[in-house]
């Protein structure tokens, strides 16, 4: 209902509450406005002393190319003054804007943060600029506030990767992550390995199209690129003036095929391979013989004089232990050091490469796969695989930075509609986004102390070039600037209010090609006694959507404000068993010019109540059990909102018809997209009952053999009230298929009784 009412209420929200929008994001700790405004026309003067040079360049720069204003130098009488003090909560500045601007701040950072939020206060137009008189009192929450970017799998020039920093500046963050190597190309000029980059740092093809599409299409191009270290040198100083640290990635032991494919003999197996063109995991990763460590240090050692941040980041992620089981330096070294498992091996590895991090002063970061086979004493944890990770090496009192696929990954889908580019999967929309904290309820006060912060991941698979990466950034990189920043994060109706009212121009000023997604028309489906209430929302600018609802049995039109009230709903009852009725809604919306599409299938089951005795994973949750009975069926390529995800080896769902009734058989449609680690199950049992206590089996038949297209259905005749579905899983995925070793997905989308015809 909250999703229903979020897009359509906010207007009528905005204007009748008369509570103004803080134009600042990430919110500050206060915001208070006083009666009036200030006018930013009059010459605007400025005591060049009271502020680090860098700042004062910055302001200058973005107050002439944003608003045409020019700042003039001037002395005590300035009616713009910066003060810095002292005894005040360490980043933490004040902005009073009366009758002349007065800033406080603590540092020199935070000096810049004053200097941000001074310019999102201004609105009006040219050269009628104002700042509403006020009062700012602020100061960051987490100390590792960032954004991630990965330059291998697709290549974005210094320019681009300044355009990221200069944006991630307008929204606080001050951790840039680097992802600089991987299977897809080496990034990084190493002098004492040249062909690091002369072979590591290019690729004859590329995969074109999803990778689990089968069959897979290639484009046959040479593509790759580095920067020099000269280049390198530039963006750390680039980013350092915007007191953001650029923390470097150097992925060890695995997604290294770009490495091996330059020096194969630091590999297991000493063979050949070209540096791909396909995405995924690799079995050839680093060796973990001495000289493959030394290999690492020796590039590391050239890493640490670029880079000044305490955390180097040393990948750890997705190695799989294939080639070290049957290799006999690495089970040299397991034997020699009294390892358990290549797992152990694996934390042997990186604690040799955290020892020499150690020994040169800087800390290591890895992703959370470090903490397998027991964590480095000084490493700090990335969790990524959800909060799992996180928390662990917290209780174990390591400190950790947030980044959890369900809330961070930004290269997930940001809405279900069809006009999204194609993506890796997943579906991260803004909102979701926005429910991001760091801290996990598990956490003690203490144990929460260790969580650094967090930070949002753009890897770039589908992430082809810049225009991509701001429409996959923007304005997700928003709502997790809250998360990130806020003592006290305002509800997302509120942070919407403030991005609709002045961000939106602020990012197109900019020429950031931000997501419009938020603007879709949205179907948003409740349950209701006898069936669902179907809406549509959408944070569009005018609250009119025309809906021209059909079937074969009726044929209306809406017009006006669709889904944003009851009058605006439209009902859909459950049909008599065994009658199916299509409907079809034609949506326009202001901000694209397209009209959109959506259609839905109602029968007696639409809306019943489902009770999900196994959770589906958080990350594919959407509208949780009715999900699968909102008559809508999923799409491929799929885009998340349509599926429900399940990761476990049993699941288990009770459908309640409500009376009961003589069932003909079931439907469910799963999904088959081994690429993406899903598959159909291997066992569907249906269970009857009348009163949810005694159980009565009423089919048990071998799912794969009565599937076609991942519809799996079995038929029977059953009088029941109750229905239980278990569903079981592969526990993991078998040797030679897509995510071997894992556990995998089932994903189903919709279930569908049969019944006689009547
Ligand atoms: C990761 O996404 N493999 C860290
Ligand atoms: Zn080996």
């Amino acid at each position: 209902m909250k999703t229903l009412l979020s897009g359509f209420l906010l207007f009528a929200f905005f204007f009748a509450n008369g509570q103004e929008p803080c134009p600042i994001i990430p919110t500050p700790t206060v915001y208070k406005v006083i009666q009036g405004e200030y006018d930013l026309n009059e010459t605007l003067s400025i005591a060049r002393n009271e502020m680090p040079q860098n700042v004062y360049n910055f302001l200058e720069k973005e107050l002439e190319s944003q608003f045409e204003i020019a700042l003039q130098a001037g002395g005590e009488q300035s009616n713009l003054r910066f003060l810095k003090i002292r005894n005040v909560p360490e980043g933490s500045y004040s902005i009073n804007v009366g009758n002349e601007v007065v800033v406080t701040y603590s540092s020199d950072e935070s000096c810049l943060h004053a200097v941000i939020s001074l310019l999102q206060m201004i609105h009006g137009e040219h050269e009628l600029w104002m700042i509403r008189k006020s009062f700012v009192n602020d100061s960051p929450k987490f100390g590792w506030r960032g954004l991630h970017l990965d330059v291998s799998r697709h290549f974005f020039s210094v320019d681009e990767v300044k355009r990221f920093i200069d944006l991630m500046t307008f929204y606080k963050f001050n951790t840039f992550h680097w992802h600089l190597t991987d299977d897809q190309g080496w990034r990084i000029e190493i002098k004492k390995y040249p062909e690091l980059t002369t072979i590591g740092a290019y690729r004859d093809s590329t995969v074109i199209g999803h990778y689990g599409d089968s069959p897979r299409k290639y484009e046959h191009q040479k593509y790759g690129g580095y920067y020099s270290q000269e280049e390198v040198k530039d963006v750390v100083a680039y980013a350092a003036e915007r007191y953001i640290t650029v923390v470097p990635e150097i992925e060890m032991p695995g997604h290294s095929r770009a490495a091996l494919a330059a020096y194969p003999e630091y590999s297991c197996t000493g063979e050949e391979n070209p540096v791909p063109g396909l995405w995924g995991i690799f079995d050839d990763i680093y060796c973990s013989k001495e000289e493959s460590i030394n290999f690492m240090k020796d590039i590391l050692s050239e890493v640490l004089t670029l880079f000044p941040s305490e955390y180097i980041h040393i990948g750890g992620d997705e190695a799989p232990k294939t080639r070290w089981k049957t290799c006999k330096d690495c089970q040299k070294v397991i034997k020699e050091n009294g390892l358990k498992d290549e797992h152990e091996l694996q934390s042997h590895f990186i604690r040799q490469i955290d020892s020499y991090l150690t020994e040169k002063g800087r800390k290591l970061i890895g992703w959370d796969e470090i903490l397998e086979g027991g964590l480095s004493p000084n490493a700090a944890v990335m969790s990524w695989r959800g909060e799992k990770g996180g928390i662990e090496a917290a209780k174990q009192g390591h400190n950790v930075v947030m980044s959890p696929t369900t809330y961070c990954y930004f290269d997930y889908y940001q809405s279900g509609h069809s006009i999204e580019p194609l993506a890796i999967g997943g579906y991260l929309p803004l909102e979701k986004v926005y429910k991001f904290n760091p801290v996990p309820s598990e956490l003690s006060v203490e144990e929460a102390g260790y969580i650094l912060g967090g930070q949002a991941n753009l890897w770039t698979e589908y992430i082809p070039d810049m225009d991509h990466l701001e429409y996959m950034t923007y304005p997700r990189a928003l709502a997790i600037s809250q998360s990130l920043w806020c003592t006290q994060k305002p509800s997302y109706e509120r942070f919407l209010e403030s991005y609709l009212a002045y961000h939106e121009t602020f990012l197109a000023r900019n020429n950031v090609n931000f997501s419009r997604s938020i603007h879709l028309p949205e179907m948003v489906i409740e349950r209701t006694d006898l069936g669902i209430n179907v809406g549509f929302a959408g944070a569009t600018k005018s609250a009119e959507f025309d809906a021209e609802v059909s079937s074969w049995l009726i044929n209306e039109y809406y017009s006006g404000a669709v889904g944003t009230g009851d009058d605006n709903r439209i009902f859909i009852g459950r049909e008599p068993d065994g009658n199916t009725v299509n409907y079809s809604f034609k949506i326009g919306a202001d901000m694209f010019e397209d009209t959109f599409m959506y259609s839905l299938k109602a029968n007696a089951d639409i809306g019943i109540p489902i009770e999900l005795l196994t959770p589906p994973h958080p990350k594919y949750d959407h509208n949780g059990s009715l999900n699968l009975v909102d008559g809508i069926e999923g799409s491929m390529p799929w885009k998340g909102s349509e599926w429900l995800g399940f990761r476990e080896p049993k699941i288990e769902m009770i459908l309640d018809l409500e009376t009961v009734k003589e069932v003909n058989g079931v439907k469910i449609g799963f999904m088959d997209n081994n690429g993406s680690w899903i598959y159909l199950p291997e066992t569907v049992i249906v269970e009857a009952s009348s009163d949810k206590k005694s159980w009565r089996e009423v089919n048990g038949s071998d799912v794969n053999e009565s599937t076609d297209d991942g519809d799996f259905s079995c038929s029977f005749n059953v009088e029941t009230r109750y229905l239980k579905i278990t569903i079981g899983a592969m526990e993991l995925i078998p040797e030679g298929l897509d995510g071997a070793g894992n556990m995998p997905w089932t994903f189903i989308d919709e279930i569908e009784l049969i019944y006689a015809e009547k």
